[in-house]
């Protein structure tokens, strides 16, 4: 029914030859995952050989940002085309770095997704409270807002294209990572308000979750029922690492 979607986010890391390594090295430790579908958003420096290097595997080429606009005087920015152009298949829009440090608005997200959806790119829209939000209980009202500004302009008939990825922002980079259940929680609020807005479609959504994800906590967040993939960060910088989040088997026991 709904693919899991395993994302590996490398933020500003890797040098053009350290991602090119990586795909070398990753590609043959996921060949025969079937049934996910994996994606890798690079620097934009590294766009270009990261998709040239995925031509011909399943891996899917993402983007960590976009301008809404399909061309003009905004200095520094990509528009969707020329992320069409270079092969991405999605992009990440509204990650909560880009929401703190850049000052990013749910309008302004919003007509990044809608930009994108009009590429044929699919977005990877994110929400997710802060450590304050979620201590004053204000988890719910946080997420129902981002949610709502930044899917506004997004059509109907493309719901089901789009990828929510809920990253609480305590758990980004912490090592806190939300429990299952907690992330649940959340994850099934964000369903029932797609089906506010999508009606039946809303089951069909992807939601990914992230902040902290690792080779072993993965399983657990992952046999949740509204977890339908994972958004790394961290993790995701080593193949091996993110070879195994793909597979999100279950830890070993240790003895
Ligand atoms: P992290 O980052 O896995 O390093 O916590 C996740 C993200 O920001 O997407």
């Amino acid at each position: 029914m709904r693919t899991p979607i395993l994302a590996a986010n490398w933020k500003m890391h890797k040098t053009l030859s350290e991602a090119v390594a990586f795909v070398e090295a990753f590609l043959p430790l996921v060949e025969g995952a079937e049934g996910v579908d994996v994606v890798l958003a690079p620097p934009a420096s590294a766009l270009d050989r990261v998709g040239q290097g995925l031509v011909g595997s399943s891996v899917k080429l993402a983007a960590q940002n976009v301008h809404p606009e399909e061309k003009g005087a905004f200095t520094g920015e990509l528009s969707p085309g020329m992320l069409a152009d270079l092969g991405c298949a999605y992009a990440i829009v509204g990650h909560s770095e880009r929401r703190h440090l850049f000052g990013e608005s749910d309008e302004f997200v919003a007509r990044k997704a809608a930009a994108l959806l009009e590429q044929d790119i699919r977005p990877i829209v994110c929400v997710g409270e802060t450590l304050d939000e979620r201590e004053a209980e204000r988890t719910f009202e946080v997420i129902e807002t981002q949610l709502t500004g930044s899917l506004e302009p997004v059509p109907a008939e493309r719901a089901t294209e789009v990828v929510v990825a809920y990253e609480p922002v305590w758990a980004i980079g912490t090592g806190r990572t939300a429990t299952p259940e907690l992330a649940q929680e959340v994850h099934a609020f964000i369903r029932e308000r797609l089906a506010k807005r999508f009606g039946t479609d809303a089951a069909s959504i992807r939601i990914q979750y992230g902040g902290s994800v690792k080779p072993d906590n993965v399983y657990d967040l992952m046999a949740q029922p509204d977890i339908d993939g994972a958004l790394v960060g961290g993790a995701s910088l080593e193949p091996e690492s993110f070879s195994r989040i793909v597979r999100f088997e279950r830890p070993e026991e240790s003895a």
